[in-house]
């Protein structure tokens, strides 16, 4: 039996026939290529501004600076996430503050926020957790009544809307992943998205160093000396890399419908299969349906995900959370029974393949082994 890759990505001739194109011309880094990939996001998210970056950790950290988030400052966000949702906050300066999940979806409990604001919370950053969406009402009317800004990790959901508002249309800024395994991709990369001008001026020139002039603007016109007027990071996205991104931002839907597809049929084969739970995709959402993740009993995960891997099937665990990581352990003192519902869900969930070539056959052979090993 083949294996059933955890991932495959969806880079087709017309996107390397682009790239090659642009490895043919003199120009690598940030140019056309960036400008083009970023109106065509701008046109797909419906936000004014998207800026090309080399991930959605660097998004998320610019995007910290560029609202003056910094040392004293805490930033409200969830345990449940990859750890980089954190780490940004960090490298801002700022301490992480952690919310508990919501049962029903994983996400960052909205009901939770208020709990959590002192005098010195200065942000929240929602997750919208393996794509379905954060409750953006709630989280934006903590926000007005805390007077926080909003930056929402949107690694998983580029597609995603709920009660009829989409990604980044309710907060400051919305931050993008490209990683390897995301539902478009360029092996890394990253953007944020934001209708605030002034924003988008900072994160232009945070991510290249703080200069007020790009290479294109140095060396495709007559020279221009440049200055510095702030410190930045070396953080722009490529000719290279966004030349992958184009084709797939066109064909995102298309992409999205038959990964809602797989997720449908994987819902009907698990629905009766007893000892696994399936989160809720709400009825007011358009998930954008990232990664397909069930609960199994909390004791019998691992043994179950390496079983898994022994029928020659792909898995990941999405996520421990956070604030058992070492790392938080040992610098934050969290320990075990702080944020009850990420940890129920970190002890006990599975990712399974989902990406539009895995086939209706593959599916059925993962759900028929999940069944033979429960
Ligand atoms: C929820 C979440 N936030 C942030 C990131 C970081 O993205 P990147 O690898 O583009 O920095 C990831 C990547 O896996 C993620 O899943």
């Amino acid at each position: 039996m083949k294996k059933i890759e955890f991932f495959r990505h969806s880079i087709d001739k017309d996107d390397r026939k682009r790239t090659d194109a642009v490895l043919k011309s003199i120009f690598l880094t940030t140019g056309k290529e960036v400008e083009t990939f970023e109106k065509k996001f701008s046109a797909y998210t419906g936000l004014n501004h998207t800026i090309g970056l080399t991930s959605c950790t660097a998004a998320l950290h610019l995007s910290l600076i560029s609202l003056g988030i910094g040392h004293g400052d805490e930033v409200i966000t969830t345990p449940l996430s990859f750890c980089a949702t954190a780490n940004a906050i960090i490298h801002a300066g700022a301490t992480p503050v952690f919310v508990d999940a919501e049962e029903e979806t994983g996400n960052l409990n909205a009901d939770l926020i208020g709990s959590a604001v002192t005098g010195k919370t200065k942000a929240v950053i929602p997750v919208h957790l393996y794509g379905q969406m954060c409750d953006m009402i709630g989280i934006r009317s903590s926000a007005a009544e805390y007077d926080l800004r909003v930056i929402e990790d949107a690694a998983h959901a580029i597609e995603a809307e709920r009660d009829g508002i989409k990604v980044g249309h309710a907060s400051d800024v919305a931050c993008f992943s490209f990683y390897a395994t995301k539902n478009i991709t360029s092996g890394e990369g990253g953007a944020a998205a934001t209708n605030r001008k002034e924003l988008d001026d900072s994160l232009r020139m945070l991510r290249l160093h703080g200069i007020d002039r790009s290479a294109a603007d140095r060396y495709t016109r007559h020279y221009q000396h440049w200055d510095m007027p702030v410190l930045g990071w070396k953080y722009n996205m490529d000719n290279i890399h966004a030349s992958l991104l184009v084709g797939q931002v066109d064909r995102i839907d298309d992409l999205w419908q038959q990964r809602d597809g797989i997720w449908k049929l994987y819902e009907q084969e698990l629905v009766s299969v007893r000892g696994i739970e399936i989160l809720k995709t709400l009825d007011n959402v358009r998930h954008a349906r990232h990664l397909f993740t069930i609960l199994v009993p909390p004791r019998k995960r691992d043994a179950i995900l390496w079983n898994l891997q022994d029928h020659n099937i792909g898995v990941a665990v999405n996520y421990r959370p956070i604030h058992l990581l070492k790392y938080y352990r040992e610098r934050f003192g969290y320990k075990e029974g702080d944020y009850p519902v990420a940890e129920d869900i970190g002890e006990r969930t599975i990712s399974l393949p989902l990406y539009p070539s895995l086939r209706e056959k593959d599916v059925k052979y993962i759900v028929k082994t999940l069944k033979k090993i429960l």
